[in-house]
């Protein structure tokens, strides 16, 4: 093969290389104060399981290996993290015996790397990469075995307590269930981020007891052994305590999420999205919304779903997984869920869009029409009370109030379609499989069970009789 002279000169300043690190996520915890039959890592909040967001963020630092030790729930924590990054690796902790004896669980699989680990606890979702970034920058700069992540609480309640000697150099971490009346008062909390040379962790933590009042090996002991053996342990103290919150319970659950879903909308106002009440606007981290759009309280945007620029979504409207272009208005009370709509349509309100919608530009839905399946043209319009399944609807087409397409024959499902410049009647059925031909009528109350021909006007009711002077007769005579 003949080698080509490439024209791109390598810089003269290259750029930094990221800093080799591996990251060890802690996941084989029961998680008791959930109370749930799962583990409280693979619970979801604002859109994704608790334990995906610590992995996508070690992922984001630019981690050159994350492993995760993982215990009986192994398989559930697998699915929740769901990555095909070959970068994420596990291995097993058999049985929940404290977050030390989680990290001796790893050494198998560390042994034959060195440099900085950086262990991060499973349960810390809102936890950012620019912090960890800060925090290894700070490592660097101590050069010492071990530095915390520490934060300063008003309550610092079950967490471990940063224990600092008359320097104020950290001597120990007390677990809140060991620590004495004084230490309790301690507001300077461990949040179960810490930076360690691997050369300094398996041989000392190997030394780390169980004589505490949860008869566990902790990872906090550490701290001691180091300092024992003369290490010094720095602590890098992070501003922003809600950050680094641990969920162990619903109620810390429900405030983690709320917390992300409050951080999605700081970064889409930032970036020309408006919301008419932040703080009860419910937006994934996945979705993506284009300027000048704005979102009524109570919307709820899900999944994969992209909106375009200058929409409008109404209240109590939820959309997953679809895509809105630009100029949707979407009224209050709807559900729209795997659908893709084209320019200036408008929903609801009360309207049910379900997988497989498609709408083209200025569609017309209106209240309580239920679509599924079902594709309408350019300006078409359900205005009332409809249900259109498996159907395809051309351009223009308008179709009455409380029309239905009877799509489920009990066994098999038929399509329906309904070509350009069609005007179906209100309260009219089309028993599918069917077709309504260009530009024809189909008159009101109609059972269309046959084709309909191009133009044609088709009318399938039962003809009106008139029985005259029938109510006088019928009525008794007065006396
Ligand atoms: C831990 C710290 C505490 C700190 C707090 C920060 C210890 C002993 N205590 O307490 O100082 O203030 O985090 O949020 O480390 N895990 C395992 N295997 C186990 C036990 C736990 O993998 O045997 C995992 C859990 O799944 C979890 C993490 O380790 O992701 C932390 O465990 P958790 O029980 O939440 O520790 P805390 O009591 O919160
Ligand atoms: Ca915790």
């Amino acid at each position: 093969m003949v080698k080509r002279k490439t024209s791109i000169k390598p810089s003269p300043f290259p750029e930094p290389r990221p800093p080799r690190i591996i990251v060890l996520i802690l996941a084989a915890g029961i998680g008791k104060r959930m109370r749930s039959r799962a583990s409280k890592l693979v619970h979801g909040l604002a859109g994704k399981p608790m334990i995906r967001y610590v992995v996508d963020t070690a992922l984001a630092l630019g981690a050159e290996r994350v492993l995760l030790v993982v215990g009986s729930q192994a398989e559930d924590i697998r699915v929740a993290v769901g990555s095909k990054d070959p970068r994420v690796g596990f291995c097993v902790q058999d049985r929940p015996l404290g977050t030390g004896h989680a990290v001796l669980c790893a050494e198998k699989s560390l042994k034959s790397s060195e440099g900085t680990l950086l262990i991060l606890n499973g349960d810390l979702p809102c936890l950012r990469v620019e912090t960890l970034k800060k925090l290894l920058a700070f490592h660097k700069q101590q050069a010492t075995p071990l530095t915390l992540l520490t934060a300063v609480l008003p309550e610092p309640g079950g967490y471990g307590r940063i224990v600092r000697n008359y320097n104020s150099d950290v001597s120990r971490i007390v677990e809140a269930t060991d620590a004495g009346p004084e230490e309790e008062q301690i507001r300077e909390i461990n949040a179960g981020i810490y930076c360690v040379e691997l050369k300094h962790l398996f041989h000392n933590l190997l030394q780390a007891g169980a004589n505490n009042a949860q008869h566990e090996v902790y990872l906090t002991d550490l701290v001691e052994i180091l300092r024992k053996n003369h290490q010094k342990v720095a602590a890098y103290c992070h501003p922003d305590p809600d950050e680094v919150m641990g969920v162990n319970n619903r109620d810390e659950l429900a405030r983690a999420g709320k917390r992300l879903f409050r951080r999605k909308a700081q970064e889409l106002m930032e970036a020309g999205v408006t919301f008419l009440d932040p703080e009860c606007t419910y937006v994934e981290s996945n979705v993506r919304i284009g300027r000048d759009t704005v979102l009524a309280p109570m919307a709820f945007l899900t999944g994969e779903t992209v909106l375009g620029e200058g929409c409008r979504i109404g209240t109590g409207t939820r959309i997953s997984d679809s895509l809105l272009n630009d100029g949707v208005e979407i009224l209050d009370y709807c559900v729209v869920s795997g659908s893709r709509l084209g320019k200036e349509v408008r929903v609801g309100p009360f309207a049910h869009l379900r997988p497989g919608t498609q709408l083209d530009e200025s569609v017309r839905i209106g209240n309580f029409v239920e679509t599924k399946k079902t594709v309408m043209g350019r300006g078409s319009k359900a205005n009332h009370l409809s249900y259109l399944g498996d159907s395809e609807v051309g351009d223009g087409v308008n179709i009455g109030a409380g029309t239905i397409t009877c799509n489920y024959d009990g066994e098999k499902k038929h399509k329906t379609v309904i070509e350009d410049g069609v005007f179906v009647g209100s309260d009219s059925q089309l028993v599918a499989p069917v077709r309504v031909r260009k530009g024809s009528y189909v008159g009101a109350g109609s059972t269309i069970t046959k084709e309909v021909p191009p133009y044609s006007l088709a009318i399938a009711r039962g003809r009106q009789v008139v029985v005259k002077d029938w109510a006088k007769k019928r009525r008794k005579p007065s006396s």
